[in-house]
């Protein structure tokens, strides 16, 4: 199925930001799983932590070109995934490479604002095993509400998964701010309250949070699950 003729049966997203998701990737999506290989980290690490139970149910919130999904469907055979993604020209890339890996039986693919989105309607299905958002918040408007709404969608033992750019706080300064310079330029944000965000609504449906800097605060990556 191609992203043109992906479901449509949710609400229209922000035209604003997803015509500026599609223009920041219509070329990019092309170069994209070659070059972020070498500066989005920590992306392998989430996925060997998902730790999906048998026959689980995954939903990857700004799947991007899909490479997580592939990845995480290699790993974990009898798992089913959904994907969402604002831009059509990244979902144009993920179902392409879902038909190339032989997943598309096992992979749903939907349009849709991570910040608002209706799962029963794109998917069929209103809670998920595991959530994941990887480096995906720091280019959402209001991502706040991207963490909530993924909290709602999981299931009763489901848990959440996020990695993202941290605030390189143990790196040099001059490393920083040749970063932030970059990562502007692809509407980047790294999201400093993260951590204090992620505290706050987990208290509200009183689970637990696991939260690790990684690579000296290269990246953060945080883990939100019942308390044990
Ligand atoms: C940096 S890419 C990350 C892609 C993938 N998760 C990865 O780790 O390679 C960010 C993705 O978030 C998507 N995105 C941005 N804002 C969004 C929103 N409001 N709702 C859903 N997806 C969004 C972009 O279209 C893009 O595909």
């Amino acid at each position: 199925m191609s992203a043109t003729e992906l479901p449509a049966r949710h609400a229209e997203p922000p035209a604003r930001h997803a015509e500026l998701m599609d223009g920041v990737y219509r070329w990019q999506r092309h170069i994209y799983d070659l070059t972020r290989k070498y500066y989005l980290l920590g992306r392998d690490r989430l996925i060997a932590g998902l730790d999906v139970p048998a026959g689980g149910t995954v939903l990857e919130l700004g799947c991007g070109t899909g490479r997580n999904i592939v990845l995480a469907a290699r790993r974990y055979p009898d798992a089913r995934f959904f994907g969402l993604d604002i831009s059509t020209e990244m979902l144009e890339t993920a179902s392409a490479a879902m038909a190339r890996e032989g997943l598309s039986g096992r992979v749903a693919l939907a349009r849709g604002d991570a910040t608002d989105f209706d799962a029963e309607a794109l998917f069929g299905l209103a809670t998920f095993d595991r959530i994941f958002v990887s480096y995906s918040l720091s280019m959402i408007p209001g991502w706040e509400k991207t963490v909530s709404a993924a909290l709602a969608a999981l299931s009763p033992n489901g848990s959440l998964h996020v990695v993202d750019f941290g605030q390189q706080e143990a790196l040099p300064g001059w490393f920083r701010t040749l970063l932030r310079g970059w990562l502007r330029k692809f509407h980047v944000e790294p999201r400093e309250s993260l951590r204090d965000v992620l505290e706050s609504e987990t208290a509200k449906v009183g689970a637990s949070l696991r939260f690790r800097t990684l690579y000296r605060g290269y990246a953060w990556l945080a883990v939100v699950g019942q308390r044990s």
